[in-house]
């Protein structure tokens, strides 16, 4: 049996914030990235989450330049008070200029980009509204002040940052509370395990590790040999030809614990990072990125699923052993 309905376990946002279920959904893929869409069932794979237990639904601007955005508005019409939209600001892509990967963390580009966001999600206030990528160029300090201010205003929630180091998160966190720090974390992906982590948990900072499942590659082998058409993964580092073995031959490790388990790999996936934060003492509310109700109702029957100190054991190396960089 690797799907059950399950009580969902609720983890506070940030130092304030509402409690929200311990697995969110990942909606990037509805919009862009991952080939093919099929948008009916993936609206059907939101209101099944919603049913399940998950209340925080991830997006950003720039997913599919605005397009992922509008599509969660009928959602969020339908059930504003029951959910948490996170999005996220920083990367110049534009419907006009699509191309455009270059990043902008001015205040004036915040105060226009926030404005993009609301309408286009059809809400009056974004719950959890994220600084995507730092652009190395302007100050932290007048960045974050920036999103202060929309907090002051009531444009936004909460804050939250993504893919910064430690030092940035506490030097953030001293201008304004952050809520929640979005990085990668996965078997294959642990870099923040040493520092950022230990750093969110003192401030009390949520941690959504995004990509928990390394993109689907740690969901099974004929994932990642199945990807076709525009897929993006293809030109990631961890997908290409020449490291791709490699890394499912380390994901034949996972598979053999999920079948001696009798789990599936992606809540084997699932069920090491609730077990990994757990001995780290974060609160981690995980976004595993699915468009199809079973796959997500898999996902959601991980949350109570522990791993047992032989099994994490088991899993331990794996990451050092991971080729390619992680994008
Ligand atoms: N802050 C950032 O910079 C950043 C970067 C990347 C992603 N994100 C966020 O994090 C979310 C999740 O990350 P992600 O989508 O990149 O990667 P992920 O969650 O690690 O993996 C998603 C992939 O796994 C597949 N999948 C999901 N559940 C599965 C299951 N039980 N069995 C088999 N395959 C399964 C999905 O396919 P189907 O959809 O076809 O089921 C999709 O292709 C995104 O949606 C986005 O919101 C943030």
């Amino acid at each position: 049996m690797t799907s059950e309905i399950i009580t969902m376990p609720q983890v506070q946002l940030g130092q304030s914030g509402p409690m929200i279920g311990a697995q969110g959904l990942g909606c990037m893929g509805m919009s862009e990235f991952y080939g093919e869409t099929d948008e009916a069932e993936s609206r059907a794979t939101l209101e099944r989450a919603l049913e399940l237990g998950v209340t925080m639904f991830d997006t950003a601007d720039m997913y599919g330049v605005g397009a992922n955005e509008e599509f969660l508005a009928s959602f969020l019409a339908a059930h504003r008070d029951e959910v948490i939209i996170g999005t996220k600001f920083g990367y110049a892509r534009s419907p006009e200029n699509p191309n455009d990967w270059s990043l902008d963390n001015r205040p004036e580009f915040i105060r226009a980009a926030v404005d993009r966001s609301l309408k286009r999600l059809g809400v009056d206030a974004i719950d959890l509204y994220y600084m995507h990528r730092r652009d190395g160029v302007t100050p932290l300090e007048d960045s974050v002040g920036a999103m202060a201010d929309l907090v002051t205003s009531g444009k936004v929630k909460w804050l939250g940052l993504s893919a910064v180091n430690a030092e940035e998160l506490r030097a953030a966190h001293a201008i304004h509370p952050i809520s929640a720090l979005q990085s990668e974390w996965s078997i294959f992906t642990r870099d923040i395990e040493t520092e950022i982590v230990p750093a969110a948990a003192e401030l009390g900072v949520t941690i959504v590790p995004y990509s928990p499942l390394g993109r689907g590659m740690l969901t099974g082998q004929a994932f990642a040999r199945g990807l076709t058409g525009d897929d993006a993964r293809q030109n990631f580092p961890r997908f290409s030809p020449e490291n791709r073995d490699a890394n499912m031959r380390l994901v034949a490790k996972i598979e053999e614990i999920a079948s001696a388990k009798g789990v599936t790999s992606a809540q084997i996936a699932l069920a090491w990072l609730y077990t990994q934060s757990g001995k780290l003492k974060a609160k981690t509310v995980p976004i595993p990125g699915t468009r199809k109700r079973a796959r997500l109702e898999e996902n959601v029957s991980a949350v109570p699923i522990a791993l047992t100190a032989e099994e994490m054991e088991a899993l331990e190396p794996l990451a050092a052993a991971v080729q390619g960089i992680a994008v």
